[in-house]
């Protein structure tokens, strides 16, 4: 039955899409019914950039979408970066299983960054054996195919790959939103920061080719995509390893003259290589939004060291002061862990000096999670779970507080906002985003979703905004 396989990418997933949507359309006929999938996103934005290439292959070959516990096809797309999102998926996991059992034509897929752990797969081989397909985060463009060799075999199907040099371009993709998009522009991480598993989940670091990313902005930028989230691990070291390099900064000036893009967000800034040529890049754009992630882990010099972040509390806090000198109405926002390994109190008050003296608009606070295989998971003098809670809470109390300060820095003025969606409170209101991130609330219907306008910031709410249309 599948004969002729080709063996160029992408040409042989198209032959795949073609073959599952054959396969789909009999067990519908066999049923009598449609066919519906749902596809759950664990962690971040690159997961959820995977995630709308998994509805784009579903969507291609004959499923619909439809609620999580109904779903004929269920894909959980997990995250590993700390312990919880695991114990997480395997609650999940118990609840499908007897919906599995009264319902055989279900299928359950797991793919993402848990799955790259070998102790993962082996527990889930010896007691979720009800799993269809398992397959990681470096293979993720052979879904159709996995999808076929599930549909003509009653087995179990796994497919792991350890690294990966390979990237596959021109797969169809289903947008969450019409008006935004993620965009890789490159994969994986060589910076092994001593507690995080994404170097080993997601491989060593690779960039796409300019024209490849180019060409796919102007393809979104004419089917009304006007905002779009450039997103890798590590952006500022992007396009250093191409065989003719070329900086993160030059890529977002093509990007600024695509026509039709009108914002361009980021995402995730290592401060160790954040250049100058990207501050006057960003300094000097009417599209690049002003905004910026800048993860500082820890304020401690020593425990930065620790950590292998390559960078002291002096660099950091001097990168933050140029940055703002540059672009002044820029929103700085981070990622701090608390409870690394060998942090004591002197080095958790210099990470609340760092929040003090950055007076970031927004923080992303973590306990830090012990994760098998990298070299925090055994380093001496692991922090106490109270101790590390105690200092938890402290901080996200200084971050919140200063946060709502710089929040209400905006209050009164006009600003312009791309409209997102109707209020998920209000459904006399809409919710739209600013250029620095920020979110504003204002009574507004449907119409304007996905379009730009003029909003008056009346009243800060803590860390968004009730405003007016002008
Ligand atoms: N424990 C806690 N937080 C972690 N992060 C990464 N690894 C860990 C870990 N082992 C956080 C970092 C990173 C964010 C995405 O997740 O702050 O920036
Ligand atoms: Fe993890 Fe550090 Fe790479 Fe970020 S830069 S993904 S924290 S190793």
């Amino acid at each position: 039955m599948l004969e002729n396989i080709p063996a160029k990418e992408p040409e042989r997933q198209y032959y795949f899409i073609e073959k599952a949507r054959e396969l789909v359309q009999e067990r519908k006929e066999t049923l009598g019914r449609p066919l519906s999938y749902h596809v759950i996103t664990f962690g971040c934005q690159m997961n959820a950039r995977d995630s709308e290439k998994l509805r784009g292959i579903l969507e291609s070959v004959g499923y619909e979408e439809a609620p999580e516990d109904r779903a004929d096809f269920v894909i959980y797309n997990t995250c590993t970066v700390r312990e919880n999102a695991n114990t997480r998926l395997y609650g999940r996991l118990g609840q499908q299983k007897p919906r599995k059992k009264k319902n055989p034509h279900m299928m359950i897929a797991l793919c993402g960054c848990m799955m790259q752990e070998p102790q993962v797969v082996e527990k889930l081989k010896k007691s979720y054996s009800f799993v269809d397909i398992i397959f990681g985060t470096h293979n993720i463009y052979k879904f159709a195919e996995l999808l076929v060799t599930r549909l003509t075999s009653e087995r179990m199907v796994i497919d792991i790959w350890k690294d990966t040099d390979k990237i596959v371009e021109d797969l169809p993709n289903q947008r969450k939103y019409p008006f935004k998009s993620g965009i890789n522009i490159m994969f994986g991480c060589n910076n092994f920061c001593s507690y995080c598993i994404v170097p080993y989940v997601r491989g060593r670091e690779r960039s796409r080719q300019p024209e490849a990313i180019l060409r796919e902005i102007r393809r979104m930028a004419a089917d009304g995509v006007t905002e779009i989230m450039l997103l890798g691990q590590n952006v500022n070291s992007y396009g250093k390893t191409l065989e003719h390099p070329i900086s993160f900064a030059r890529l977002l000036t093509m990007i600024e003259e695509i026509e039709g893009i009108r914002r361009i967000r980021f995402m995730t800034s290592h401060p160790k290589d954040l250049s100058d040529e990207l501050i006057q890049v960003m300094a000097g754009s009417s599209k690049i939004c002003r905004h910026l992630h800048l993860p500082v882990q820890s304020g401690s010099s020593r425990i930065l060291q620790k950590m292998n972040r390559r960078y002291t509390k002096e660099q950091y806090l001097e990168l933050a002061g140029k940055i703002r000198a540059a672009i002044p109405d820029i929103s700085l926002t981070t990622d701090i862990i608390v409870g690394f390994p060998g942090e004591t109190e002197e080095d958790f008050q210099e990470t609340l000096d760092v929040v003090r003296k950055v007076r970031y608009d927004s923080a992303f606070t973590f306990l830090y999670s012990k994760r098998t295989g990298t070299p925090a998971a055994v380093m001496e003098d692991q922090v106490p779970e109270e101790v590390a809670k105690d200092r938890f809470n402290r901080l996200l109390q200084e971050v919140q507080s200063i946060a709502a300060q710089t929040c209400a820095v905006h209050e009164g003025t006009t600003q312009e906002v791309l409209v997102e969606a109707v209020s998920e409170h209000d459904p006399g209101m809409v919710t739209g985003r600013l250029s620095n991130n920020l979110l504003v609330h204002f009574p507004g219907g449907e119409e304007l979703i996905g379009q730009y306008v003029d909003v008056s910031l009346d009243q800060c709410k803590g860390f968004y905004y009730l405003g007016e249309m002008k």
